[in-house]
C-alpha cells in the first residue's frame, strides 16, 4: 500500500480532511498499486455519483489503465455495482420487489427476534465483545433470515463471510470459498425454486415485470451482492452506533430514557463515522471534468463518502466532525450514496440498527464501555469498522 493510502487507512477521517481540505481532487495509488482519483469534497461526491459519464461497468475501464481489483466468476458477476442502464434499470426494478416499504417493515419483528436471542445470552454484567458477540452475528442472522437460509446452513455462512470479507485468506482460499458458496446458492435457489416461500429469495426467484425475470447468473449475483452489500455496512453501522452512544453517558441516558430517538442516532453515525467509507470505484467513459481537474477517459474515480460527509461547506448546521444527533441536516449525507446506485438496502439498514440498539438498551439500560481504549478501528481504506467493541451490561437480563 502506498504511504498515502495507508495513512489514510489508519486515520480515515484525521488525513480525509486534510486531503480534503488541500484539494477537491488527488491523484492517489490504491493499495493494489494502480492509480486513482480521489474526490473529497461534498458538492463534487454528489455530482459525481449521479453523472451518467461515470460508469460502474469494468467495460470502461481503460485497457492496460491499471484497474485490477478482486474478480468474481462471471456467474456473480453480473450484479447492480458493475451495471450501468439499461441492463442496471432492469435488474434495479426486479430486485426492488423484495425491498418495498411494506416488505421492509414486515421484517421488524425477526430483527427484534434475531437480537433478543443474542442478548439472551449475555451473562450478568457479563463482559461481552459488542463486535463478535453481537453486531457480526445480528447481521448475518438477519441477512440469512432474510434471504431464507436455512439455520442448520449459518454457520457455515459466518465461516464464508468471514474468510472472504477479512485479511487472511489467499487467493486459493478465496478461490475455495466461492466455489463452495456458489454451489451452496445453486442448491438453495433450486430450493426456493421447488418450494417457494415467503423470504427474499423466493420472491427474487418469481419476480417478475411483464415478460421479463431474472436469470439464474442474474439470480446469484443478486443473493451474493445482497449478502455482502447488507452484511459488512450493517455490522460496522450497528458497532459504531453503540460506540457513539457508550462513548457518551449523557447521550446513553438520554436514548435508555427515550428523550434522543434511537433512529436519529443511527443517523448521525451513518454521516459521522460512514461505515462504506468510499463509493464503488468508478471508471470515465470520456473525458471528464471534476473540480478544475481533467480525469482522462477510462481512468478509475474513488468518490470519498467519508470526508464528503464531514465537509464544513455543506454542513454549516453544527461542526461537522462533531456528533450531533440534534443536528437539522441529519439526512443530508451520501452514506447511502445517490441516484440510480443508491443503496437498495438503506430502509433494512436503518430499521436493522435502530432495532438493534432499542432491544439492547432496553435489555441492558446499564450497558457501558468495559475498556474504551481497546474499541480499535480496523485499518481499512474501504469500510470504517470496530475491530472489537468490549462492554459490561450492567445487570442481570430481565
Ligand atoms: C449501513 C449499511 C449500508 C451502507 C452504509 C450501504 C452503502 C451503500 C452505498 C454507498 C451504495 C452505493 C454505492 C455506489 O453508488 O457507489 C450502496 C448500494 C447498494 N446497497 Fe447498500 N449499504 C448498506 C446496507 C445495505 C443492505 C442491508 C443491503 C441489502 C440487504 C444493501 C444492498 C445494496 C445494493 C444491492 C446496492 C446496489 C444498488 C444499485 O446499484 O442499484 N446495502 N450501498
Amino acid at each position: 500500500m502506498s504511504d498515502a493510502a495507508r495513512l489514510m487507512a489508519e486515520d480515515p477521517h484525521g488525513v480525509g480532511a486534510a486531503l480534503r481540505e488541500a484539494g477537491p481532487v488527488h491523484k492517489i495509488t490504491l493499495p493494489d498499486g494502480s492509480a486513482a482519483w480521489l474526490v473529497t469534497r461534498y458538492a463534487d461526491v454528489q455530482a459525481a455519483l449521479v453523472d451518467p459519464r461515470l460508469s460502474l461497468s469494468k467495460r470502461h475501464a481503460a485497457p492496460g489503465g491499471g484497474y485490477r481489483g478482486f474478480s468474481l466468476p462471471p456467474a456473480l458477476d453480473a450484479n447492480l455495482l458493475n451495471m450501468d442502464p439499461p441492463d442496471h434499470t432492469r435488474l434495479r426494478r426486479l430486485a426492488g420487489h423484495a425491498f418495498t416499504a411494506r416488505r421492509v417493515a414486515e421484517l421488524r419483528p425477526g430483527l427484534e427476534d434475531a437480537a433478543r436471542q443474542l442478548a439472551d445470552g449475555f451473562g450478568t454484567d457479563g463482559p461481552v465483545d459488542l463486535v463478535d458477540d453481537f453486531a457480526t452475528p445480528y447481521a448475518v442472522q438477519v441477512i440469512c433470515r432474510i434471504l431464507g437460509v436455512p439455520e442448520e446452513s449459518r454457520s457455515g455462512f459466518r465461516a464464508w463471510t468471514t474468510g472472504l470479507l477479512g485479511t487472511g485468506a489467499d487467493a486459493e482460499e478465496m478461490r475455495r470459498i466461492v466455489a463452495e458458496m456458489y454451489a451452496f446458492f445453486v442448491r438453495l435457489i433450486a430450493d426456493k425454486r421447488a418450494r417457494p416461500g415467503t423470504d427474499l429469495l423466493s420472491v427474487l426467484v418469481t419476480a417478475r415485470d411483464a415478460d421479463d425475470r431474472l436469470s439464474e447468473d442474474e439470480l446469484m449475483s443478486l443473493a451474493f451482492l445482497l449478502l455482502f452489500a447488507g452484511y459488512e455496512n450493517s455490522a460496522n453501522l450497528i458497532a459504531s452506533s453503540l460506540r457513539a452512544v457508550l462513548a457518551d453517558p449523557e447521550l446513553r441516558d438520554a436514548v435508555v430514557a427515550g428523550r434522543t430517538p434511537v433512529a436519529d442516532v443511527v443517523e448521525e453515525v451513518a454521516r459521522h463515522e460512514s461505515p462504506a467509507l468510499l463509493a464503488i470505484r468508478r471508471f470515465a467513459r470520456e473525458e471528464v471534468r471534476i473540480a478544475g481537474t481533467d480525469i482522462p477517459a477510462g481512468e478509475t474515480v474513488m468518490l470519498s463518502i467519508a470526508t464528503a460527509n464531514r465537509d464544513p461547506r455543506r454542513f454549516t448546521d453544527v461542526d461537522p466532525d462533531a456528533f450531533a444527533p440534534e443536528r437539522r441536516d441529519l439526512t443530508a449525507h451520501l452514506s447511502f450514496g445517490q441516484g440510480i446506485h443508491y443503496c437498495i438496502g438503506a430502509p433494512l439498514a436503518r430499521l436493522e440498527a435502530e432495532v438493534a440498539l432499542r432491544v439492547l438498551f432496553e435489555r441492558f439500560p446499564g450497558l457501558r464501555f468495559d475498556d474504551a481504549e481497546s474499541a480499535e478501528w480496523r485499518p481499512s481504506l474501504r469500510v470504517r469498522g470496530l475491530a472489537s467493541l468490549p462492554a459490561r451490561t450492567g445487570a442481570a437480563p430481565g
